[in-house]
């Protein structure tokens, strides 16, 4: 698939690209990104490993850089996609100073909005961690509805298996 840019008011979701490394080093370094997101990225090396296997657009993931007048403010992902089912699931993280401007919520709409009229999906899941208050908020306000409550489903960087909420959005939401 080819990988296509979304411009959201004053944000561009483009493309990644290999000189992302170190703004995506440095971003990782925060302390919530390490919690839900683990220490990979935390080297230049292992930004650069990061950004070699998510450039690469399929038919099974998407994902974008978010930029904010050229500088970047977060992740945005449209992955695990199965288009013969017509699902996929949203992941993102933002840079802590551009936190609190809603930027994830708009770029989460955004995505879904693309998800639902390019690959034609009519469900977006999202998980989190229970204890990620500010993920549960974002898949809120971005219009999803809460299904459920996975038990012990999956094990974030601190070796705990973490109970997950899961969260849908359907194309006619
Ligand atoms: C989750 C995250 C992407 C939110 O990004 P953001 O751009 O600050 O989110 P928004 O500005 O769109 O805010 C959405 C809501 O979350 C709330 N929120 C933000 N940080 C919060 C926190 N630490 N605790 C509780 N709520 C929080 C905001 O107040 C807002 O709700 P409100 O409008 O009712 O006040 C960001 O905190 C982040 O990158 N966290 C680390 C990585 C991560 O958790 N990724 C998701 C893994 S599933």
């Amino acid at each position: 698939m080819e990988p296509v840019s979304l411009s959201v008011d004053e944000l561009m979701l483009r493309p990644w690209r290999e000189d992302d490394a170190e703004a995506v080093c440095a971003a990782s370094r925060d302390p919530l990104l390490r919690r839900w997101n683990g220490e990979e990225r935390t080297t230049l090396d292992g930004a650069r490993a990061w950004l070699t296997r998510i450039a690469g657009w399929s038919t099974e993931h998407c994902s974008w850089a978010v930029e904010d007048g050229g500088v970047l403010v977060g992740s945005m992902s449209l992955h695990e996609i199965d288009l013969a089912q017509a699902v996929g699931e949203v992941g993102y993280w933002m840079v802590p100073a551009a936190r609190g401007r809603g930027i994830a919520v708009r770029c989460t709409r955004a995505v879904c909005r693309w998800g639902f009229a390019a690959l034609e999906l009519d469900r977006i899941q999202l998980f989190h961690a229970v204890e990620n208050t500010a993920s549960a908020r974002v898949a809120a306000k971005a219009g999803f509805t809460q299904e459920g409550r996975l038990r012990r489903s999956y094990r974030y960087p601190d070796g705990v298996r973490h109970d997950e909420l899961l969260w849908s959005r359907l194309s006619d939401d």
